[in-house]
């Protein structure tokens, strides 16, 4: 009966690096705080993630690794559904469905095609292109009211709306179109040593990931790039302060501190003193989680019975979505 109240939430991460600080601050480390407010699904993406060629047993090694950290930061298994998107085939189903409501216009507007097609200049598969359809079919499958992800994935979640929008227009209500969600503080960490683009694994100098060594951690933040202004105190401002700003907002997100609050601790002390103390308190928030993922991942058979579990929930609302999609379009059922 409570379920029934519930508003639905899902979200995804690719196993295709290492979690870095940008995938926790931005939105993972908000979910903990949602699962007992909403029904909630996290899933790792790995049909995604051969958009760009991939290692086979680096994927595996990582997808594991990535599902311990899922749990790791807080996502309980017994309060929301976790799994991997391989295991539900719904996904890949309801994707091909949805290739034929989307236009090949709106997917050449995608920044992040356009960003990816530069870097992979190789490589440019159907799949990067069709990429957010997919994303579509992930999101709408569980009709969900929320998707909590960084502000880079606006744009898809954006154009999930739309698709889900021509749908209905066809077929009536048949899908839900969820709103993003997009924390305040954390949603576009930037490089740090390239404060004008956002933090990446492509480009590692700047990123920092979450099984780092604290010691490695540290000296990243020390070298950390700032301003080349002159008044080199730390204050808050975008637009002429990217990288003080960018570390102001680490600090607030690992913290809690507001920015007034940061701007007051450091006043006077300048970004010497500034640096480092960004970097001690990123590495006291990851310290729990690096070691909680290195004991949840000596217990295979236990991470195995988690992404069994949720693979067999999720499947369940997944299939119920699918049918009535399949049934609209006009698609003769399969004989009982
Ligand atoms: P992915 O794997 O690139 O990133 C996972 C999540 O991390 C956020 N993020 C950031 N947030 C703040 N600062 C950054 N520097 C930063 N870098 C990444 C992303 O916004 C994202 O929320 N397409 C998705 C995965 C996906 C998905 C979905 C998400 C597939 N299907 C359905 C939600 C719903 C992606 O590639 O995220």
């Amino acid at each position: 009966m409570e379920n029934e109240t519930k508003k639905v939430m899902i979200s995804g991460i690719q196993p295709s690096g290492e979690l870095h600080l940008g995938n926790y601050l931005g939105p993972l480390r908000h979910w903990p705080e949602m699962i007992d407010e909403f029904d909630c699904y996290f899933f790792l993406a790995d049909l995604h993630t051969i958009t760009v060629r991939q290692d086979p047993a680096e994927l595996r090694k990582r997808t594991l690794t990535l599902i311990a950290q899922y749990i790791a930061c807080g996502l309980d298994p017994e309060k929301c559904v976790l799994f991997i998107q391989s295991h539900v085939p719904a996904h890949s189903q309801l994707g091909w469905v949805l290739n034929c409501y989307t236009m090949f216009g709106e997917l050449s507007r995608m920044t992040q095609f356009k960003d990816k097609s530069a870097r992979n200049a190789d490589n440019i598969n159907a799949g990067l292109f069709t990429y957010p359809v997919l994303m579509a079919a992930d999101i709408l499958l569980y009709q969900p009211d929320f998707v909590p992800v960084g502000e880079d994935q606006k744009q898809h979640v954006e154009i999930c709306r739309d698709i889900a929008g021509r749908f209905n227009g066809i077929y009536g209500d048949v899908l839900k179109a969820p709103q993003p969600y997009i924390a305040k503080v954390g949603a576009r960490i930037m490089s740090l040593s390239t404060p004008n683009s956002k933090m990446s694994k492509s480009q590692p100098e700047g990123c920092v990931f979450l099984m780092e060594k604290p010691e490695d951690i540290a000296r990243k933040f020390k070298r950390a790039v700032t301003d080349s202004d002159t008044e080199r105190c730390v204050r808050w401002d975008l637009e002429h302060k990217p990288g003080v700003s960018n570390l102001m907002q680490i600090y607030a997100s690992a913290t809690g501190k507001s920015y007034e609050e940061i701007e007051r601790e450091f006043d006077g002390k300048g970004y010497g003193a500034f640096k480092p103390a960004v970097g001690e308190a990123v590495v006291e928030v990851l310290r729990p989680i690096r070691e909680e993922t290195g004991r949840l991942l000596a217990d295979k058979a236990y991470l195995e019975g988690v992404y069994r579990a949720g693979a067999e929930k999720a499947e369940y609302i997944a299939n119920k979505t699918l049918r009535k999609v399949y049934k609209k379009v006009g698609f003769l059922p399969p004989a009982k």
